[in-house]
């Protein structure tokens, strides 16, 4: 794992479009990993713009999605399928059909979650996958105690997560769906390449769990810390917390991978 500290929010979003557009670049037919949730907004806006300017081409590439809510149809305005739609796929030249998240509204969601997975499979895995970490460190919705190998299922989703993302309905976590599906840590752990975005002080001390603590299933994030090729980009306010920052800012300054970012070559 390397982690990556940007001075702004923006910056840290930049970049973290920067690395997934020099990946499809390299890759044209890529199989792209997504996450949803507000961190994620400013990424797709610049991989529009990227698209829009710059002629990025999104046409031979297939999405997965890493969750989507129990009940909620893909045209409900708070479903990931919609999300998805608004923030990114509606603004860039990619075939929806390649497009996948699970359905959240399948007659039978045990099958849904087997079919995802082959279809995972069958597209020859994911090569890159974007991950955010919500406030009580899952990834997906890999809630506490969600095995580090698990693989696409239902979970249900905690208090803390119901809180947090309240703010997407309306500011009632009435509202929030009680369970969703999500591919499981195991399945994530089987990428290519994972690449952490987390911006924000509010998400300082849990960063600091998900990189420097221990590896346990009660923050799923920590498995990215197993994961063979995982870089985490954050700001200056989510890295508050972590104990070698001098060392992480040494490595955007001088590691080699990181050479055409910092010279605006990619
Ligand atoms: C949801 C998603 C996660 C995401 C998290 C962070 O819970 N299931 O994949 O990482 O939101 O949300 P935000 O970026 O709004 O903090």
């Amino acid at each position: 794992m390397e982690v990556i500290i940007r001075p702004t929010t923006e910056e840290a979003c930049l970049l973290t479009a920067r690395v997934i557009a020099r990946e499809l670049r390299d890759k044209p037919s890529l199989v792209l990993g997504l996450a949803t949730g507000g961190t994620m907004e400013r990424v797709y806006a610049h991989l529009a713009q990227m698209h829009r300017e710059d002629g990025l081409d999104f046409s031979l590439c297939r999405t997965f999605n890493l969750d989507e809510y129990i009940g909620l149809t893909p045209e409900d305005t708070h479903s990931y399928r919609h999300y998805m739609n608004t923030h990114l796929f509606d603004h860039v030249n990619i075939d929806i059909r390649n497009t996948h998240l699970p359905h959240g509204t399948a007659e039978d969601l045990n099958a849904e979650c087997q079919r995802y997975e082959a279809l995972i499979r069958e597209c020859g895995g994911i090569d890159l996958q974007l991950l955010g970490i919500g406030q009580d460190g899952h990834i997906g919705f890999n809630e506490p105690l969600s095995a580090l190998f698990s693989r696409t299922r239902q979970k249900a989703l905690t208090p803390t997560t119901i809180t947090q993302n309240a703010c997407y309905f309306g500011g009632d976590p009435e509202q929030v769906p009680r369970r969703a599906i999500t591919m499981g840590v195991g399945t994530i752990l089987e990428c290519d390449r994972c690449l952490v975005l987390v911006t924000g002080d509010r998400k300082a001390d849990i960063l600091a769990k998900a990189v420097e603590g221990p590896a346990t299933a009660m923050v799923t994030a920590t498995a990215t810390q197993f994961h063979a090729h995982c870089s985490v980009i954050v700001d200056e306010g989510a890295a508050t917390s972590l104990r070698e920052k001098e060392y992480y800012r040494w490595l955007y300054d001088n590691e080699p991978e990181w050479a055409v970012f910092r010279e605006g070559r990619a």
